[in-house]
């Protein structure tokens, strides 16, 4: 497989898991096209790295990476979807103008570059990986991180969906990369905090736990960028990969509470059923589903 992958393109390049990934790339012999909204910052030189002006928001910025990759380096294989930051503060501390940009950049930044990656990889026939750095917040809701976890829920939603639509022999995969606590900046100076609102100054405020997170942070983002190379070289990648003994446990526990609740409720779930429903329907629904 590493034959055929040998350039891969971040976003979000400058700093973080984002820097991790370029250097662990270049240590890797990959070709790297770092996007970042300040390549200047990168302080690397190297003759198999690109260093793009990129701002994922930006549908144009993003068409012109792909096409400088692809003249410069001849092939795109892998692409991963770093760049993200987390909006604090409780969903009606809010500015309206707060919430668009943060799914501007987490949530439309993803969409597009996807969008990108797809339409290249499928076009040239050789096929490739993209990695979305989602989150724990993917799946488990954060206190004082709703727009967040709205967006990383987005990108988790649509990466599922795009994964079932794809033809198998485009050799494409998505896989879905949710991380818990990673040694970053992003809970600390790219933390972006709303205005607090008074009726939620109170005890059980979440802001102090944010506050006072970043150090405690459980995964290294140099051992997390080692592991998405291997996964990315894997014929079969999994299509969900959680990072971190934190990770898995909040969305061991989510999942549990998720199915409890849905069996639970399964008498009012099947009361709205039409009094004509033929049941064998079910028993057909649920066949179809397990060859899927
Ligand atoms: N650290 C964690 O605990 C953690 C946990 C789960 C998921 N994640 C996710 O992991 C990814 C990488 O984050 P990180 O931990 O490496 O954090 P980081 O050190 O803050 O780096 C995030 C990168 O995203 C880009 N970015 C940040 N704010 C942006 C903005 N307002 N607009 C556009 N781009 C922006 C930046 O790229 P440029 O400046 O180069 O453009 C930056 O290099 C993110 O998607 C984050 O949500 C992080």
């Amino acid at each position: 497989m590493k034959s055929t992958i040998s350039t891969v393109l971040v976003t979000g390049a400058s700093r973080g898991l984002g820097f991790a990934l370029i250097t662990v790339g270049l240590a890797q012999g990959y070709n790297v096209v770092a996007c970042s909204r300040a390549p200047e910052s990168i302080n690397i030189e190297h003759s198999n790295l690109l260093k793009l002006k990129v701002n994922v928001t930006d549908i144009d910025s993003v068409e012109r990476a792909f096409k400088s990759a692809q003249r410069i380096f001849g092939n795109i294989n892998i692409v991963i979807n770093n760049a993200g930051y987390g909006l604090a503060g409780e969903f009606e501390s809010y500015t309206i103008e707060e919430m668009h940009r943060q799914m501007d950049v987490n949530f439309w930044g993803v969409t597009y570059v996807t969008k990108e990656a797809l339409n290249y990889m499928r076009e040239s026939g050789t096929g490739g990986r993209i990695l979305q750095i989602s989150s724990v917040a993917g799946y488990y809701p954060s206190p004082c991180l709703s727009m967040y976890n709205a967006s990383k829920f987005a990108i988790e939603g649509l990466s599922q969906t795009i994964m079932r639509e794809l033809d198998q022999s485009w050799n494409i995969a998505i896989t879905i990369v949710q991380p818990g606590g990673m040694q970053t900046e992003w809970a600390a100076s790219n933390m972006q905090w709303s205005k607090a609102h008074p009726a939620y100054e109170n005890d059980q405020s979440w802001r102090p736990f944010w506050k006072n997170y970043h150090g405690s942070e459980e995964t290294d983002p140099n051992k997390a960028a080692n592991l998405l190379y291997t996964i990315a070289q894997l014929d079969k990648p999994p299509q969900k990969l959680v990072l971190g003994y934190d990770s898995l446990e909040l969305i061991r526990k989510q999942h549990q509470d998720i199915k409890q609740e849905l069996e639970k409720n399964v008498a009012l779930s099947t009361s709205v059923t039409r009094d004509d429903f033929d049941p064998d329907t079910v028993e057909i629904l649920r066949q179809n589903l397990q060859s899927m």
